[in-house]
């Protein structure tokens, strides 16, 4: 596996002019007042095959059935759409966590949870996400090793990695930064799904209440 690269790809600087920020009138306190739980983004990160699709739904699931205002935000699912346009070279990658972390923020401010699963390989995007909504923001690692993802290959992505189908593929032939201080660690080698939901509620009921 290729080192992480030491080029860095900064936030893009801002193209438009004559534009003016211009205030709420609801602020998202007195949304969260309303929703009885904090607004905040829980951004899972890890390889691909690692289970953040499936504990991120999971976790809606019990977060929505306990009356949490909730949504998951996936990166499959984004770059069918937001970002359709970006591939996964490492400049693609930041945009795409550049502008997922953006998103995420704005659920945060409207006082929803907004559980968002990107692989998001890189420490330094992970930051520029964390930075867009700083007092709101929980890293989740979702922790397995390049061997058990490949073993589990649900999308058989792997399988066609290995057989030069799909470059830059992360963990075979692009870097992933693990979370050296993730707020949240769940280890799905050893924990089953249902408990690593466990552990995640825990830690919103504590941190979101
Ligand atoms: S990220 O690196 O930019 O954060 P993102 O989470 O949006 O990636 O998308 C990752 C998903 O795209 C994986 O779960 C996998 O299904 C698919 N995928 C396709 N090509 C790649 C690739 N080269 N590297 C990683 N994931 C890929």
């Amino acid at each position: 596996m290729p080192q992480s690269r030491i080029t860095c790809h900064a936030v893009p600087t801002r193209k438009a002019t004559n534009i003016t920020r211009v205030e709420h009138r609801i602020s998202t306190e007195q949304r969260e007042a309303r929703n009885r739980h904090r607004g905040g983004v829980l951004w899972f990160t890890g390889l691909s095959g690692a289970g953040k699709s499936t504990l991120a739904f999971g976790l809606e699931e019990v977060l929505f059935n306990r009356g949490y205002q909730v949504y998951v935000l996936d990166g499959d699912n984004v770059r069918h759409g937001l970002c359709a346009d970006l591939d996964f070279s490492h400049g693609g990658r930041t945009e795409n966590i550049r502008r997922a972390g953006e998103v995420a923020a704005l659920f945060a401010r409207a006082g929803i949870i907004c559980i968002s699963a990107f692989v998001s390989p890189y420490r330094a995007d992970r930051q520029i996400a964390r930075g867009a909504a700083p007092e709101r923001f929980h890293e989740v690692y979702v922790k397995a090793d390049v061997a058990t993802c490949e073993a589990r290959d649900p999308k058989g992505l792997y399988q066609k990695a290995r057989a030069g189908e799909i470059r830059d593929f992360t963990g075979v032939s692009s870097p992933y930064e693990p979370p050296d201080a993730a707020e949240v660690v769940v280890d799905t080698e050893k924990q089953t799904p249902k408990e690593s939901v466990a552990v995640l509620l825990a830690y919103v009921e504590d941190k979101f209440s």
